[in-house]
């Protein structure tokens, strides 16, 4: 993992996230349920790295090379103990290192000490910096460390290597190591070098406008997306992809995706919009629907 910091440079966005943001321990964005629908083969990749699920989803589907990114140092520390994890253990000591001290459907309940004692298995793989922050962790958290709460919980069971033991052992058997990178996505696309094939932005573009909004910053908004996508395009190899993610029915409510039609009609890009359709068995007959939007080169 390479931090791009440098002393007390901490990195801001006006997605709102830092360097010292919380990371996420499990995936709330779900592109990985289309993943399969978009040609990754032999594909070099730069995705925002989040909780590292996107990414194992990915791997199965023969990317080149992957470049993750994210602001979030505690980010990228998590995607280090996922891809070991993965590596050097079972199924369930996978699920139970992951998961919370209280009890829940989705995942097994356990205590600290339980989970230290998995932890001991691959702390040794592990960067110093990793093992430093889980230090810090176990020592001020007495209920335990790296478990996800409520609103990752609810969704966990989307999540194919934490919900099936068989789809867990397909996707180790793809495991590889990726590059990971602690930087604010704006820096990483002006200071790469390479050219991507497909782009992930996560949701990005969606925080930036509703933190804008929060601030009654509305006119800003454009402005701000139009230098994300913009540099992302310069980043894009032909025929590639800029993917982003949206949190709602981008095709019922096209104000969802307002600015991204004006940046795709500005940069000469075709406008794509993929629902992905999910429910969670802790509400009843629920039905969401979010998007992701390609824009093709
Ligand atoms: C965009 S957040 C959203 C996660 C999830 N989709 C949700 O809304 O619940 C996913 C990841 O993006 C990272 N992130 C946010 N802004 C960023 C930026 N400007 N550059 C790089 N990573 C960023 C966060 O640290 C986090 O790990």
């Amino acid at each position: 993992m390479t931090n791009g910091s440098k002393g007390k440079d901490l990195f801001k966005s006006k997605s709102g996230f830092s360097q010292t943001s919380k990371p996420y321990i499990l995936a709330t964005d779900f592109p990985f349920l289309i993943w399969s629908k978009l040609p990754w083969r032999n594909k070099q990749v730069l995705i925002i790295a989040d909780s590292g699920d996107n990414i194992l989803n990915l791997l199965s589907l023969k990317p080149k090379q992957i470049v993750a990114i994210d602001i979030a140092l505690k980010a990228c520390f998590v995607n280090e103990i996922k891809t070991k994890a993965m590596q050097y253990l079972s199924f369930q000591e996978f699920r139970s290192l992951f998961a919370p001290p209280f009890s829940n459907p989705f995942l097994p309940k356990i205590t600290k000490e339980e989970k230290l004692a998995i932890y001991l298995k691959i702390k040794h793989f592990l960067s110093l910096p990793v093992r430093n922050w889980l230090a810090e962790e176990i020592n001020s958290h007495p209920k335990g460390f790296l478990f996800p709460n409520w609103r990752e919980l609810t969704f966990a069971h989307l999540i194919p290597h934490f919900a099936d033991e068989r789809q867990f052992e397909r996707i180790k058997s793809f495991l590889k190591p990726y590059s990971l990178l602690n930087l604010p996505i704006e820096k990483a696309l002006k200071e790469l070098e390479e050219n991507y094939d497909l782009i992930y932005l996560s949701n990005i573009p969606e925080y930036i406008k509703q933190s804008l909004k929060e601030q009654d910053k509305d006119s800003e908004i454009l402005d701000n997306l139009m230098e994300i996508y913009g540099l992302s395009f310069q980043k894009l190899k032909r025929g590639g992809y800029i993917l982003f993610y949206s949190f709602g029915d981008a095709l019922k409510c096209p104000e969802l995706i307002l600015e991204e039609n004006q940046i795709a009609k500005i940069l000469g890009l075709k406008l794509r919009l993929m629902p992905i359709k999910f429910s969670t068995p802790l509400i009843k007959d629920s039905c969401f629907v979010h998007t992701l939007g390609l824009m093709a080169k």
